[in-house]
């Protein structure tokens, strides 16, 4: 691996010394995807493989499997995605080291607080039938989040977890979490795709330390995206396909990207990334998708936020 910058950011990512391509005998390829450093030195893939609303565990578990022996090693999940024993069984059943694989999952609203963060990890871990997790995130800035980190934060200590960082965390809320906390975020996992590309947030982020990650990378297919007659242009330039100008896109701003899809071509498709550069003209052109607004909700909508703090889920 050597080191390069990126044109549109500051961050600097490691290049891997192949494509990234899996292996054509179906053997286990090599891990070949760019990582980026966190804040307290651990390595995180740039590109991974997210399971939001994969309710069906079989199509779960083989999607999952599917993506880690095409290459993928870090995979996104979360208590309340209710998916997180598939994504168990499909880690175990892939047969790629404990160590090579980085699992992110999530904590729910009612289980924030100093008495319920850490019953709740031990039942994040047992479903996934590991260990220790790469990353934990506190899923929204709703309820007693204070609470909730200092008990990840003393997971964290503990060797349980090794980062612990937020999702959905406006830059306010941020910077109160971190001015009265010890331990930094080591990432913001936030809504950014073309039409909401989060230029300022991702500037906040790495003034601060914190690594951006982006969640639906491809706005969930809304606003028709894989027909935009900009990204199909540009598409066709490198031959490649709408969705891997987005994901290219994402990571060539060293922002990590956890694109999901429960068919394996896709699976496929969207890792194939690492072997193109979009030049600047066209990174500049993309800029003018951007509305700067949600295309989903807003964190700061009060009805928002009482929904989604009303919301059963399993945790
Ligand atoms: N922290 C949070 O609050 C939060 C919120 C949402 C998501 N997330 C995380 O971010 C991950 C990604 O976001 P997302 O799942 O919401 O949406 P997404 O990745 O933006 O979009 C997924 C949709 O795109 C389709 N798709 C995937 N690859 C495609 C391709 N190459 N060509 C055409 N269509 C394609 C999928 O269909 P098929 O599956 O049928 O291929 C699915 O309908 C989630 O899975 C989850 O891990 C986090």
């Amino acid at each position: 691996m050597k080191k390069r910058t990126l044109g549109d950011s500051s961050i600097e990512v490691a290049v891997p010394r192949s494509s990234g391509s899996p292996d054509p005998k179906g053997e286990l390829p090599m891990s070949a995807i760019p990582s980026v450093t966190l804040n307290n030195g651990v390595e995180m893939p740039l590109l991974g493989f997210g399971v939001f609303q994969m309710h069906d565990s079989e199509e779960c578990e083989r999607s999952v499997y599917d993506a880690i022996r095409t290459g993928y090693r870090l995979i996104d999940t979360a208590a309340a995605y209710g998916n997180e024993e598939a994504v168990g069984k499909a880690i175990k059943r892939s047969g790629v080291p404990r160590e090579e694989l980085f699992v992110t999952t999530k904590l729910w609203i009612q289980d924030a607080g100093d008495e319920r963060t850490k019953p709740a990890f031990e039942r994040s871990l047992q479903r996934l039938q590991l260990e220790y997790l790469d990353l934990y995130l506190i899923h929204q800035p709703f309820g007693d989040v204070y609470g909730a980190w200092r008990a990840m934060e003393e997971l964290y200590q503990e060797g349980r977890i090794r980062a612990i960082g937020v999702c959905n965390f406006p830059s306010d809320r941020l910077m109160d979490l971190m001015v009265h906390h010890q331990v930094v975020p080591a990432v913001n996992q936030v809504e950014t795709h073309p039409f909401n590309q989060q230029i300022e947030t991702q500037k906040f982020l790495q003034e601060n330390h914190v690594q951006m990650e982006s969640w639906g990378p491809f706005a969930e297919g809304k606003h028709n995206i894989f027909e935009n007659e900009l990204l199909r242009s540009i598409a066709g330039k490198y031959q490649k396909t709408v969705a891997q100008v987005i994901v290219r896109w994402l990571t060539q701003r060293g922002v990590v990207a956890i694109p999901k899809s429960v068919r394996k071509e896709r699976i496929v498709e969207n890792f194939n990334i690492f072997d193109f550069d979009l030049s600047p003209e066209d990174m500049a052109a993309m800029r003018t998708l951007d509305t700067k607004t949600s295309s989903f909700f807003d964190h700061r909508d009060p009805n928002i936020v009482k929904a989604l703090s009303e919301a059963t889920r399993p945790t």
